[in-house]
């Protein structure tokens, strides 16, 4: 027993909790996910899974994407990412939804599947559906020789190292990078991307590691924010473009661990109904990054602050005119902004573990919940 516990603690390498291990290893992580596939002097990206089927990609219709959770998260912000610099077509679904619900599936279709474990067993009979309808079926994974990395025609690994935390973190940051890094690839190949712009890309997707340090800087002021806010009952998540999967993703991270009721939204539907949530008592976090439709955001904020709600901003560095309008700033490093869901998604983290910790849950195990489903 002292053994068994002596060896977590080892393992948890001086963190208090694994999940908080996994949120400072991401830099790291997603340096190892592009190692050896990108090279930025040289202006190439090699990925054997998809150079070796680039037909396949190039002539494919459409792309379906299956997933749950935060791989499903992972999954919407590279819809976006593929669609704006590769020009493919991309649906995103539940993999529970896809495979009970007869969908049309084309042999020029390709399916692309995300798991962390590689064992999740709705996303895995939404490969089989696929299979049989004579689709491409690509792997997104992290864990090597798993069922679905197994079960699909090719893929690629994430490489973000064990993740034992039931929260995902580190395996959300490196399933966008692998995903950027199959969208830009194919922009290239079908010359939907100048090789000025590729390269810009391939330069700061290079520099986001140590920008993701740099937001990780912020822990001790999220910390604080995490004590202010902890006994709300309910909590918003708005983000727009890009960073509406970010919002998704925020909102089901605060859920799983700290049992705070939490929805995410992209914030032009405030005005659809959640406005009607707003009072004093609700805490909204608004990712309001200055690239993606800022001033939308801006004026997203504004109806939230006229309704007396409290306003968590995630900023650009250097932000002013959200700063006069939130209770709460947070920053990050600038990117690009079809980046900026790598950078957004850490000070998100880091709120969920702090509201968690304070609250004494159980942030590692938190009830219900197991860290892969192999169920249906
Ligand atoms: C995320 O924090 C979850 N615990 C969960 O939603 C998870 O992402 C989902 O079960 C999918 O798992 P997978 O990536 O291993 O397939």
């Amino acid at each position: 027993q002292e053994l068994q516990m002596n060896l977590e603690e080892i393992e948890k390498g001086g963190y208090d909790h694994f999940m908080l291990k996994e949120i400072y290893e991401q830099p790291q992580a997603i340096k190892d996910t592009f190692r050896g596939r990108m090279l930025p002097d040289q202006g190439i990206i090699k990925m054997a899974g998809i150079d070796e089927h680039m037909n396949k990609f190039l002539n494919a219709k459409r792309i379906i994407i299956v997933a749950c959770g935060t791989s499903w998260h992972a999954g919407l912000v590279a819809e976006y990412i593929i669609e704006e610099l590769a020009r493919v077509p991309v649906e995103v679904e539940y993999a529970s939804e896809f495979r009970y619900r007869n969908p049309i599936i084309d042999k020029d279709d390709i399916l692309i599947a995300i798991s962390q474990s590689g064992e999740t067993a709705d996303t895995m009979a939404a490969i089989k559906l696929a299979k049989e309808n004579g689709a491409f079926v690509f792997g997104v994974c992290n864990v090597v020789g798993s069922s679905i990395s197994r079960e699909a025609h090719a893929g690629a690994y994430t490489h973000a190292g064990p993740e034992i935390g039931v929260a995902s973190t580190k395996a959300f940051t490196t399933q966008i990078t692998v995903l950027t890094l199959i969208a830009l690839q194919l922009a290239k190949k079908k010359g939907a991307i100048s090789r000025s712009k590729f390269h810009e890309y391939l330069v700061e997707l290079d520099s986001i590691p140590n920008k993701v340090k740099k937001a990780l800087e912020s822990n001790d002021l999220i910390e604080q924010i995490a004590h202010v806010y902890k006994d709300a009952k309910n909590c918003l998540y708005l983000g727009r473009g890009f960073n509406f999967p970010v919002a998704l993703e925020g909102a089901l991270k605060l859920k799983e661990i700290s049992y705070i009721h939490a929805e995410g939204y992209p914030a032009a539907e405030m005005k659809h109904g959640p406005i009607a949530l707003i009072d004093e008592q609700m805490p909204v976090v608004v990712i309001a990054t200055r690239k993606g439709h800022y001033e939308k955001v801006v004026s997203n904020i504004q109806e939230i602050k006229s309704r007396e709600g409290k306003i968590i901003g995630i900023v650009t560095e250097g932000d002013v005119d959200v700063r006069d309008l939130a209770d709460h700033v947070i920053e990050v490093p600038d990117t690009l902004e079809c980046l900026t869901p790598l950078l957004t998604t850490i000070p998100l983290q880091l709120l969920s573990y702090h509201i968690a910790i304070a609250l004494d849950r159980n942030v590692d195990q938190p009830r219900n919940l197991a860290k892969s489903v192999t169920v249906e």
